[in-house]
C-alpha cells in the first residue's frame, strides 16, 4: 500500500524532516541515475545515524559492509565480492549447490504436502538462507535444525522491526508510547539471538583457524586480518561477525520474497503459468535446468523480470548519505527540476518511480511479461533496476538472478501452482525493508 502511495509521487524530489532527521526521497530514473551514478563520489556513503539508536551504536563499532564509510566500505565490499566469487557467485560451479538445495526443499516441504495448501513464505526463506549458508559456511543446515529456524525467524522479526524503528526515529516521543510501538524492543530481542551467535561462530573459527584449510567466509576474513596488518582496524572480529550477518540478511529475505511473488503471480495468472510450462516442456523436457538455459527460455526469463519489476522487492533500496550540498538542475518528462539538497541529508530511493514508470512500462500495475519480448526491450531491461544502481548497488545480484532462474524454472517444470478454492489473490504488498506479498497459502500439484 505504502509503495503504491509513493507511485503517485513519481518524478519529483521531496523532503521529509521530522525529529531532526532529514530524509530526501529521490524519484525517477534520470534523477536517481544522476545522483547515484554520475555523482557517485558524493552519494555512495551510508551513515547509520538515521537508523534506530541501538543500531547506530552497533554500526559505529561494527559497521560491516552496510554501514562502513568510504574508503572502508570499498575494502569490505571488495573482500565480500571476491570471497563470494571464489565460492561460485555468478559462476556455473555454484549451480549444483543451488540445485541440491532446490531438491532438498521440494523433498522436505512440497512432496509430503502435494495437493495441500502450504505457507511458502516461511519455508522458502530457509532454502535461500541455506544457499547463503553453503557459500558462507561451506555447508547447508538441516531444515529440522531448531537453532537455524530460530535464527531465521529472528532475522525476519528484526527486518520488520527495524523499518518501524527507523521511521519511529523521526518521531522521538514515540519512544514513550506504551507497548512496543516503535519495534525497538522486538529488534533488540532479535539482535540478542543473532549477534551473540555470530560472535560465537567467529570465536570458534578463530580458535581453529588453519591457513591451509580456509573453508568459510569467517576463516577467510580472520586470515585476511592476520595477513594484511594495514587493514587490522577494519578486519576486526566484530566486522567478521557483522559482515556475515549482513550477507545473510541481505541475501535471504530478498530472494525468497521474489520467489514468493513469482508463485503468487503464477496463481493469479494461470494463462501465464501455462505458457511458462509449455516453454519449459518444449525446451527442457524433463532435463534438469541449467542457468545457461535462460537464453533459450525467453518467456520464463520475462516472467522473472516482470516479477522483479512489479514485485518491487526492496522499495526504498538502502539509505545513502549526501556528502555535499547538491543541486539538481534538469528536465524530466518535460518537468523542470531545480532543487538544492542539503549536505548530510539521507537519500531514499523511490524504486516504484522507476519500476512502475508508465513512460517506460505501459500499464505498469499489470503483470505483463510480454513487455520484455516486444518494443524497446533494452530500455525496459535497463530500467528494471530492482538491484539498485551506482557503487552501492546490490552485491549479490548475480547470485540472486541465478537462484531465481533455477528455483522458478524447476518449480514450474515439476508443479502446477494454485490458490485454495475461493481464495482471491491479494497482490498488494506488505512493506518493510522488503515489499512482500500478504500471507497466503499455495497448492503444489504434480504435473
Ligand atoms: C531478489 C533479490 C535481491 C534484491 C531485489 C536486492 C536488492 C538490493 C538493493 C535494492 C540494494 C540497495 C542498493 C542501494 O542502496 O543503492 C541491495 C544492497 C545489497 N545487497 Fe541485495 N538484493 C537481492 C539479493 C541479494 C543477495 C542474494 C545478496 C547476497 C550476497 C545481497 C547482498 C546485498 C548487499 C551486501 C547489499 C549492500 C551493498 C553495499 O552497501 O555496498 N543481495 N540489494
Amino acid at each position: 500500500m505504502l509503495c503504491r502511495m509513493f507511485n503517485f509521487l513519481m518524478m519529483t524530489v521531496f523532503t521529509i524532516e521530522l525529529g531532526g532527521v532529514k530524509r530526501v526521497v529521490i524519484c525517477g530514473y534520470e534523477i536517481v541515475h544522476e545522483i547515484l551514478c554520475k555523482s557517485a563520489n558524493v552519494s555512495s556513503n551510508r551513515k547509520a545515524d538515521s537508523m534506530p539508536k541501538h543500531h547506530s551504536e552497533i554500526a559505529e563499532a561494527t559497521p560491516g559492509i552496510f554501514w562502513a564509510e568510504y574508503p572502508h566500505w570499498k575494502t569490505l565490499r571488495s573482500f565480500a565480492l571476491s570471497t563470494l566469487r571464489e565460492e561460485g557467485m555468478g559462476k556455473s560451479h555454484l549451480e549444483p549447490r543451488i540445485m541440491h538445495e532446490i531438491h532438498a526443499y521440494i523433498d522436505h516441504f512440497i512432496t509430503p504436502h502435494v495437493g495441500q495448501p502450504i505457507n511458502l513464505s516461511d519455508s522458502i526463506m530457509l532454502a535461500t538462507a541455506n544457499v547463503m549458508s553453503s557459500m558462507i559456511h561451506g555447508h547447508r543446515k538441516d531444515y529440522t535444525d531448531a537453532f537455524f529456524k530460530l535464527w531465521m525467524k529472528q532475522f525476519r522479526v528484526s527486518l520488520e522491526a527495524t523499518t518501524k524503528a527507523a521511521i519511529a526515529r523521526n518521531i522521538p516521543f514515540a519512544a514513550y508510547f506504551p507497548g512496543d510501538f516503535t519495534g525497538v524492543k522486538a529488534d533488540i530481542k532479535a539482535g540478542e539471538v543473532t549477534i551473540p551467535e555470530a560472535m560465537r561462530q567467529v570465536e570458534a573459527h578463530k580458535a581453529n583457524l588453519d591457513p591451509n584449510n580456509l573453508v568459510t567466509y569467517i576463516d577467510k576474513f580472520l586470515y585476511h586480518a592476520q595477513e594484511k596488518k594495514d587493514d587490522e582496524n577494519l578486519f576486526t572480529d566484530g566486522n567478521a561477525g557483522m559482515s556475515m550477518l549482513q550477507l545473510y540478511a541481505a541475501g535471504t529475505e530478498t530472494t525468497s520474497t521474489a520467489l514468493t511473488w513469482a508463485m503468487l503471480y503464477m496463481c493469479a495468472h494461470p494463462d501465464v503459468q501455462v505458457k511458462v510450462q509449455e516453454e519449459i516442456d518444449n525446451v527442457l523436457g524433463t532435463n534438469e535446468v541449467r542457468y545457461q538455459d535462460r537464453f533459450t527460455l525467453p518467456y520464463t526469463e520475462a516472467v522473472i523480470l516482470e516479477t522483479l519489476r512489479l514485485g518491487n522487492i526492496v522499495p526504498m533500496a538502502l539509505p545513502h548519505t549526501l556528502e555535499e550540498e547538491y543541486t539538481i538542475d534538469g528536465e524530466i518528462h518535460l518537468i523542470v527540476i531545480l532543487q538544492t539538497l542539503p549536505a548530510g541529508c539521507e537519500l531514499m530511493i523511490n524504486m516504484a518511480s522507476i519500476l512502475w514508470d508508465e513512460e517506460v512500462f505501459e500499464e505498469p500495475n499489470k503483470f505483463k511479461p510480454e513487455r520484455y519480448l516486444n518494443g524497446d526491450v533494452t530500455l525496459k531491461k535497463t530500467r528494471t533496476l530492482a538491484f539498485g544502481t551506482g557503487r552501492r548497488a546490490c552485491l549479490g545480484e548475480g547470485l540472486a538472478r541465478m537462484e531465481l532462474s533455477l528455483f522458478f524454472t524447476t518449480f514450474m517444470q515439476r508443479f502446477k501452482v494454485s490458490l485454495p478454492t475461493g481464495h482471491i489473490p491479494n497482490l498488494d504488498g506488505v512493506c518493510s525493508i522488503v515489499n512482500a506479498p500478504a500471507k497466503f497459502t499455495v497448492i503444489f500439484t504434480e504435473r
